[in-house]
């Protein structure tokens, strides 16, 4: 049973889904940890329900973010992680941290990467005027959100949708397509080579699995 690792920020709806498949055996590993850098985030009770490990490592604590992440990637090494998946995780990371879980780190961004990288991102693609709009699992690299896309979902914008409606759109295909990934990685079917994404030996295209 492969070991992972769930770094959260705040609500923790796609924790959530991870949490859940793991219990459907529809993820063959376990989440043995959840961490977050916000005490109040509401994931840590998800964590706590599901008998999971929660941790808070406050940032207050740390002189500087190279402290914190160093850390941060002590306590989260004490659970051996397979894997470690960010879920909402809010604070950009140190080049030390992503090297230290090169290959082993995996994000979800709600965005068609590389569209709207950062913060915000459904408020400027409805801003751009875009009619598609969605969400990209990507392995993480030195370049924020800038990692190999291994899966992205689409969701359509329609002309009279509020922000929270495409938000909410978004993470209804997130809470698919994480569990997903997070399978096929944890099975070895996935993995990261020469900065591209590999899935059952064959290099996956920019825009990840089933790019049209
Ligand atoms: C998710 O929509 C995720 O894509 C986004 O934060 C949300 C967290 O929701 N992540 C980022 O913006 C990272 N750049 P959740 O806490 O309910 O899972």
């Amino acid at each position: 049973m492969k070991n992972i690792v769930v770094l959260i920020s705040g609500n923790g709806s796609n924790l959530q889904a991870v949490i859940d498949a793991c219990q459907q055996n529809k993820i063959s590993g376990r989440i043995c940890a959840v961490f977050s850098n916000t005490a109040d985030a509401y994931g840590l009770l998800r964590a706590e329900q599901a008998e999971i490990p929660a941790h808070v490592v406050n940032p207050k604590n740390y002189v500087d973010r190279q402290a914190y992440d160093q850390a941060l990637k002590h306590a989260i090494d004490q659970y051996q992680p397979d894997l470690v998946v960010l879920a909402g995780y809010m604070r950009i990371l140190t080049p030390d941290f992503v090297q230290h879980y090169f290959g082993r780190l995996l994000n979800i961004h709600p965005s068609l990467l590389p569209k709207y990288p950062g913060l915000h991102t459904h408020r400027k693609a409805m801003e751009n005027g875009d009619t598609e709009h969605g969400t990209s699992v990507h392995f993480v690299t030195e370049e924020l959100d800038g990692g190999p896309v291994i899966l992205q979902a689409k969701v359509p914008i329609f002309a009279n949708d509020q922000e929270s409606e495409v938000i909410k759109r978004v993470q209804t295909q997130e809470h698919d397509i994480y569990p997903l990934v997070i399978n096929w990685f944890v099975e070895g079917r996935l993995s990261m080579v020469n900065g591209k994404a590999h899935l059952d030996g064959n290099i996956l295209p920019p825009q990840g699995y089933a790019a049209e």
